[in-house]
């Protein structure tokens, strides 16, 4: 028996190659809406330049693949714990892979930030639910901004609760999806993209004034 309160075990796990490829599938057919989601963080990003990003749960370089061609990327980190999303991703980028280093880590162990660096954006793209219960997705958010540049910025996109979610410990409300930006310290939090009960959430790691500054008349 499980409660509401307890993580949902991996169903899906992309670990073993065959099931990423079905997924890749899968989803190509069941939501069609997926690349106007690209197109919305490559929007977001455009306008700044030699940026370094850090994408959590890549899975196939879909997102990667869009970001690095309509932006003015300096490096990119792409982040998942399946080795076998990683080759599939390196396929997929072709030459673009070069561009990209892709790190092995699981993002519900409370040290993944250590030794990434620092980054002007984070993304990530129907991924955060992978916490396995919605109730980790404040912590995960606040370990993220922790790496993320004052005045940098995270783009966070995933499903929110509808009456036919099938798995509802996994997803937020939709108004708890803004509220989990606010409450992991991001500012100016703004809705970029929704479709598919799907929505993309911008929020900005605020310029923390100095103590000389705050002093200063
Ligand atoms: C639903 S797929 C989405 C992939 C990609 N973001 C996209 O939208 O094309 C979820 C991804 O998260 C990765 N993932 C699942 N659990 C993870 C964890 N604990 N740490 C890091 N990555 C994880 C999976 O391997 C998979 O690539």
């Amino acid at each position: 028996m499980t409660s509401d309160d307890d993580d949902v075990p991996i169903r899906v796990d992309f670990r073993d190659p065959a099931t990423a490829r079905a997924w890749i599938e899968d989803t190509r057919i069941k939501r069609p809406y997926r690349p106007r989601f690209l197109a919305a963080f490559c929007a977001a990003l455009t306008s700044r330049s030699k940026l370094r990003i850090l994408e959590l749960g890549s899975g196939p370089g879909q997102l990667a693949g869009e970001i690095l061609v309509h932006c003015d990327v300096q490096t990119y980190v792409a982040l998942d714990f399946s080795p076998a999303m990683h080759q599939i991703a390196a396929q997929h980028l072709g030459e673009l892979a070069s561009r990209v280093t892709f790190v092995t880590r699981d993002f519900r162990e409370p040290a993944w930030p250590r030794d990434l660096g620092t980054f002007d954006a984070i993304v990530t793209l129907q991924a955060a639910h992978e916490t396995r219960h919605k109730r980790h997705l404040v912590p995960l958010l606040e370990r993220a901004r922790t790496l993320v540049a004052p005045g940098g910025m995270l783009l966070y996109a995933d499903h929110y609760l509808t009456p036919e979610t099938g798995l509802p410990a996994l997803a937020p409300a939709r108004a708890d999806q803004p509220l989990a930006l606010e409450r992991a310290g991001y500012v100016e939090i703004q809705l970029r993209y929704e479709e598919g009960c799907m929505a993309l959430w911008c929020g900005t790691n605020e310029f923390r004034r100095s103590a000389a500054q705050s002093k200063a008349p």
